[in-house]
């Protein structure tokens, strides 16, 4: 398997609308292949201007809430880059895309990495950022996955946010919390209905 890193990404549309969403990036060799799947706002951005901003953070509460409506996050020009980085970001890499190979699923966008910046020093590893990278993960696949797996999830990485959280993963993994519960409500009813 590849070596993906788990990035905010922030693209912008022809009209430089700028959009924000987590995405894996792989690893290939000296570049990274964003692969997203159809349909996808980055997707269609990545189409009409060929660059993505790779924002590399540890803020737990910018992929829960960029899975459950919140994607207005604090944003900086970046020099000589249509498509600003995350403020927050610890580091970011400019990604440009040289060659598509299409699917009609999943189209991968093979980029080269144009620039480089680095903006605040990593402060290590902490378990509930970790839990909340999955959870958040868990909810872009909620409507792949059965009630039970979904349980048996959360309650799992419900432990290390107990256990190892600030208030900010707290949050992260409370509004995460609240979309698998909308979700399995939507469930329960729809067996009940049955
Ligand atoms: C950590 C993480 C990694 C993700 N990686 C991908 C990915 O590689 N491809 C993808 O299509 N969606 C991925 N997702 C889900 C997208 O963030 C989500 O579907 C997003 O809204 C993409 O659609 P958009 O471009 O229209 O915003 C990921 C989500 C998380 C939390």
């Amino acid at each position: 398997m590849p070596f993906i890193r788990e990035t905010i990404l922030t693209t912008a549309g022809s009209d430089g609308t700028v959009h924000i969403a987590p995405l894996g990036i792989i690893e290939d060799g000296e570049g990274w292949i964003i692969a997203p799947f159809h349909p996808s706002r980055t997707l269609e951005n990545l189409r009409e201007t060929g660059v993505a901003v790779a924002n590399y953070t540890d803020e737990a509460k910018i992929f829960a809430g960029c899975l459950t409506g919140r994607r207005d996050w604090p944003l900086v020009a970046v020099e000589g880059c249509a498509v600003p980085r995350l403020e927050a970001a610890l580091a970011h890499d400019v990604l440009a895309v040289v060659r598509v190979e299409e699917d009609t699923t999943r189209p991968r966008f093979h980029c080269r990495v144009a620039a480089s910046g680095q903006h605040r020093p990593f402060q290590g590893m902490n378990r509930a950022k970790a839990a909340v990278l999955e959870a958040a993960i868990l909810v872009s696949r909620l409507h792949m996955l059965p009630a039970a797996k979904i349980e048996d999830e959360i309650a799992y990485l419900k432990i290390a946010v107990d256990k190892t959280a600030g208030p900010d993963e707290q949050q992260a993994f409370y509004w995460l919390l609240e979309k698998v519960i909308e979700h399995l409500a939507i469930l329960e009813d729809a067996a009940d209905g049955a």
